[in-house]
């Protein structure tokens, strides 16, 4: 034991590195979000067009994998094909670094639309609805729409449980459709989604938007 530790801390010293994942450079990243990503998601993460989503403050495992599976094509439902070209030359510490920066931007949040049943919303939201099994979405994405940062791939896949504060309605109720559909995977998500009315996911999409 004290050995592989003696010899640990030898390579170390000699600045020897394993072929392991680089620090995320914010600079570097600032850069490409400005070049690249700026257009559709706003150079700081907080674009006011309803079809691309928030990116500022997103954990950035979160923002790393899904870029990836756009990338790679594996997610592909909405408007995300058109997404596809701009990020096929990035490799993955640009993504790296990309997601990086955005994870440092102030979000801003919408407001919820007055109109469009805030009060049902915020009930699926905080606490639920029991009688069709469907979990408040705060137990996972905090009560105020911050997600959960994670680290650690789980077994499903999950990295990170996703910011949603502020997020767009009509993108939330996208996803919300793609899951329940199964054109977007994931085995909590879809399992939600299909417990859903369309009038549900409009509500809570609403009280998303306006979520801080
Ligand atoms: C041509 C417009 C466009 C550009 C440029 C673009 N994206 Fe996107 N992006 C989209 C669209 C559209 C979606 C939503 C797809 C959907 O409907 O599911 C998206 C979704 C995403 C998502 C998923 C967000 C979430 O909450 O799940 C991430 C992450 C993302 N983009 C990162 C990036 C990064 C990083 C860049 C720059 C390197 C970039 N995008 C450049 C259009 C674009
Ligand atoms: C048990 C944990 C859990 C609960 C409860 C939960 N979610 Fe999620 N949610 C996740 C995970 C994990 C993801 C990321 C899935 C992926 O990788 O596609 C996610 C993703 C999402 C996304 C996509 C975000 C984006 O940026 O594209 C939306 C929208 C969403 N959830 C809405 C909801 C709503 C609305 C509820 C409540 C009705 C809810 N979630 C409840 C775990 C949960």
């Amino acid at each position: 034991m004290k050995r592989t530790t003696l010899l640990g801390l030898a390579l170390a010293a000699s600045g020897f590195a394993l072929a392991a994942p680089q620090a995320a450079d914010i600079a570097k990243g600032k850069e490409i979000a400005e070049t690249v990503c700026a257009a559709c998601h706003g150079a700081d993460g907080n674009t006011s067009i309803a079809m691309y989503p928030r990116l500022a403050a997103q954990h950035p495992a979160y923002t790393v994998q899904q870029t990836l599976a756009i990338k790679d094509g594996s997610r592909n439902t909405g408007a995300a094909v058109t997404m596809r070209p701009l990020v096929e030359n990035l490799s993955e510490q640009d993504i790296a670094n990309v997601a990086a920066y955005f994870a440092t931007q102030l979000p801003k949040s919408g407001e919820a639309n007055p109109k469009e049943n805030p009060e049902l919303g915020a009930r699926i939201y905080r606490g639920g609805l029991a009688q069709k099994g469907l979990p408040a979405c705060m137990s996972c994405h905090g009560p105020s729409g911050a997600g959960i940062p994670g680290n650690a791939k789980a077994q499903d896949g999950t990295v990170a449980y996703p910011r949603l504060a502020g997020q767009h309605t009509s993108y939330v109720v996208d996803q919300l459709n793609a899951y329940q559909s199964g054109r977007r995977t994931n085995a909590i998500m879809v399992d939600i989604a299909k417990r859903m009315t369309p009038e549900e996911m409009q509500a809570v999409g609403n009280f998303i938007q306006g979520l801080h």
